[in-house]
């Protein structure tokens, strides 16, 4: 099964495609870790892409379409959950390709519906453990035990460096102008599926359940 996770910065994509991918041995492919990791090693993609991420605007649409092109076969098995890709009508066409040429196709898009607002407080206090990635929010969402993660026993954590108001105004803007739009193209095929993002983690993730149960 393939699935999309669409939803504005901070709506929960990454915490719910962690949770699917441990639950359920699906695979999470969300562009921003990839990116996020090509700027760490210093690749020449990371290079190109550091001073965009930094301002909360897009990477280029062929950097990223390539990128999941690339990993698309490590998912082949129990399914793929794209997470912040696609964010573009380009990005939307080269994921049907990339899917069509491996005889596979989308399942369901799921949008998570959500106050954007509300979304800046969750951004800003968000951090994610340094060893498995699990993320975790000062206040929302907080470690069971503090100071360990819950799910490999580290005790490092990191903050990204665009999780700040200004850049998250960016990176809202972007998503309402280029990665909004491209809803009714998923919804003319039917595969969306709506989500109250703004529900608790557990309820979302059973949500999201039900519609990948039905
Ligand atoms: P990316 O890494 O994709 O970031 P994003 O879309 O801005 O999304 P986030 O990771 O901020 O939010 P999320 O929805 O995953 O929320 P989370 O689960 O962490 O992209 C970063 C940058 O990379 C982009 O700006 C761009 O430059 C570039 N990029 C990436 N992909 C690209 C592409 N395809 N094309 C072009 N450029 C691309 O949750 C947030 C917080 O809330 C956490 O603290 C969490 O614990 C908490 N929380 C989650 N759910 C709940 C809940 N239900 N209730 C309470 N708290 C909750
Ligand atoms: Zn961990």
């Amino acid at each position: 099964m393939d699935i999309i996770l669409l939803g504005p910065p901070g709506a929960g994509k990454g915490t719910q495609a962690q949770r699917l991918q441990q639950k359920r041995g699906m695979i999470q492919l969300s562009t921003g870790d990839m990116l996020r990791e090509a700027v760490a090693k210093g690749t020449p993609v990371g290079l190109k892409a550091k001073a965009v991420m930094a301002a909360g605007e897009l990477v280029s649409d062929a950097i990223v379409s390539a990128l999941i092109g690339e990993r698309l076969d490590s998912a082949s098995g129990t399914g793929a959950i794209f997470d912040g890709f696609p964010r573009t009508g380009h990005q939307a066409e080269a994921l049907e390709i990339l899917l069509a040429e491996r005889h596979r196709k989308l399942d369901y898009v799921i949008e998570l519906v959500v106050d954007e607002e509300a979304l800046v407080e969750r951004i800003v206090g968000r951090f994610t453990c340094e060893k498995c990635g699990a993320p975790y929010h000062d206040t929302l969402n907080p470690p069971k035990v503090e100071g360990t993660c819950d799910v490999c026993g580290s005790h490092n954590f990191k903050r990204r460096p665009d999780d700040n108001e200004q850049t998250v105004r960016t990176r809202m803007a972007e998503y309402r102008a280029k990665t909004a739009p491209i809803l009714p193209y998923y919804e003319e095929k039917g595969l969306v599926r709506r989500v109250d993002g703004m529900a608790s983690v557990e309820e979302v993730a059973a949500a999201i359940d039900a519609i990948l149960d039905s």
